[in-house]
């Protein structure tokens, strides 16, 4: 083992040259965003369909950038990995390419950035984490959630101690997807205005599993604020599953009660509760609901010894008049004096390009100047695997009705 990645920095590297893997949905709003960062180049891309190549490279010439080198097939993570003009490899396929995608790139010398979760399983966690100390290359999570402008601000609150002691978080993705989980992807046979995803590969995972596929949303901000990592870690967690009716009762309604798609059985229960225990004595909710019809919420809630901020709406709540939220006076005032730097630097620019209210840009930008100054990233390969781990252990535990399951103390080196 080449020793903890915990602050690990590299030196400087001014020009980054980005491969992407998985030109779909995501991975071609992320050739544009890229192409907006200054010392930042794509030079290759990979998918298994050309039409997606195609489109990468039309996304790249319309922000006035160089046509890159494209790769095609289920393997072309390789020849990414492979390619001496790639500095980073940025992982924007499904979530089962992740880890192979991730380990070919870091063992070929490649930093490398993952979209979320960046493993579905506990063992693929660890194999991130071993790879990524082997070969001391940085393993990004590419938690957009982490800079959004509530989730910068509540981080700002939480470091100046304005919520004093943290005791409780809670957070989630509440998001209905049923509609965008079912479209086709060429033609769009049923949603003519929505994309879908490459051969329905989320439907495919929510029929053949339980618990929380997807709990980096929520899990990773509240985790900055507590220090996860950093002083305090994920000690157990127990996690309860709602039956399924969600996406049965759509692709009813959608396709007709005799179609395949309400025939099939779905293992995914509509929604997943999950409650962590720190090793300092906090707790950690996570929710995951992505068929229920409801407006989205990342709940983002932190609550201290001094005072509670509440996102969806954004409310604050300090001593000693902590019964009432802040007028919306004294919280744009608080807004005003907590903001986090990087949303005063950039908040405004990132509006401008999108993605998220900004976020995917501010997320962007971070690792891009932690790369060229040759700083460490805000989240590192313990963070990636502490957050992505819970796909696992939520299926787990709610297999095991509800049992408490140990989270493994992937910082700390202490294999379970
Ligand atoms: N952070 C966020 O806000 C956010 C939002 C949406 C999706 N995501 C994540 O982004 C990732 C991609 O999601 P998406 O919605 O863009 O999916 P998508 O289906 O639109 O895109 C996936 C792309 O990967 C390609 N692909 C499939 N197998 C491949 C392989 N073996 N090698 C290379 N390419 C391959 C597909 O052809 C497609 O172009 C997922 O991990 C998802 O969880 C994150």
């Amino acid at each position: 083992m080449g020793g903890t990645m915990q602050g690990f920095a590299c030196a400087p590297v001014e020009r980054v040259r980005v491969g992407i893997v998985g030109v779909g949905r995501r991975g071609e709003w992320a050739a544009k965003r890229l192409s907006k960062i200054p010392g930042l180049e794509v030079t290759a891309l990979a998918d298994v369909e050309e039409y997606r190549l195609a489109e990468g490279n039309a996304a790249l010439k319309s922000e006035g950038r160089a046509e890159a080198r494209t790769y095609l097939g289920p393997e072309s993570y390789k020849a990414v990995a492979d390619d001496p003009a790639v500095d980073l490899v940025y992982i924007t396929a499904p979530w089962p390419v992740h880890v192979p995608a991730a380990v070919a790139a870091l063992e070929a010398g490649r930093h490398c950035a993952v979209e979320v979760p960046c493993a579905m399983t506990v063992e693929d966690c660890w194999r991130l984490v071993e790879t990524a100390e082997k070969v001391r290359r940085h393993l990004i999570p590419l938690e957009n959630c982490c800079y959004g402008e509530e989730e910068l601000f509540a981080l700002n609150l939480c470091r100046n101690g304005v919520l004093g002691e943290l005791v409780h978080g809670e957070g989630a993705y509440i998001h209905n997807l049923a509609a965008e989980n079912f479209a086709e992807v060429d033609g769009c046979t049923y949603f003519t205005a929505l994309r879908g995803t490459w051969n329905r590969w989320r439907v495919k995972w929510n029929q053949i599993h339980d618990g929380n596929p997807y709990p980096t949303h929520g899990l990773g901000p509240i985790c900055q604020y507590m220090g996860i990592n950093r002083g305090d870690r994920l000690e157990r967690v127990v996690s309860m599953s709602s039956r399924q009716a969600g996406i049965t009762a759509f692709a009813t309604r959608q396709f007709g009660a005799a179609s395949p798609e309400a025939r099939a059985s779905y293992k995914l229960g509509d929604v997943n509760t999950s409650l962590f225990h720190t090793a300092k004595g906090r707790t950690i909710m996570i929710q995951h609901a992505v068929q229920s019809p409801r407006p989205y919420s990342r709940i983002n809630l932190i609550s201290g010894t001094e005072g509670t901020l509440c996102g969806y709406p954004l409310r604050v709540a300090l001593l000693p008049d902590s019964d009432k939220w802040l007028k919306d006076e004294e919280l744009a005032d608080l807004k005003e004096k907590y903001m986090h730097p990087l949303e005063r630097e950039s908040g405004e620019l990132a509006k401008k390009v999108g993605g998220h209210g900004g976020m995917d840009f501010k997320m962007d930008l971070r690792w891009a100047q932690c790369l060229q100054r040759g700083e460490p990233m805000d989240a590192d390969v313990y963070d990636a695997a502490t957050w992505s781990c819970l796909t696992e252990l939520s299926e787990r535990s709610v297999s095991a009705g509800s049992m408490p399951v140990d989270v493994p103390d992937f910082a700390g080196k202490s294999r379970m």
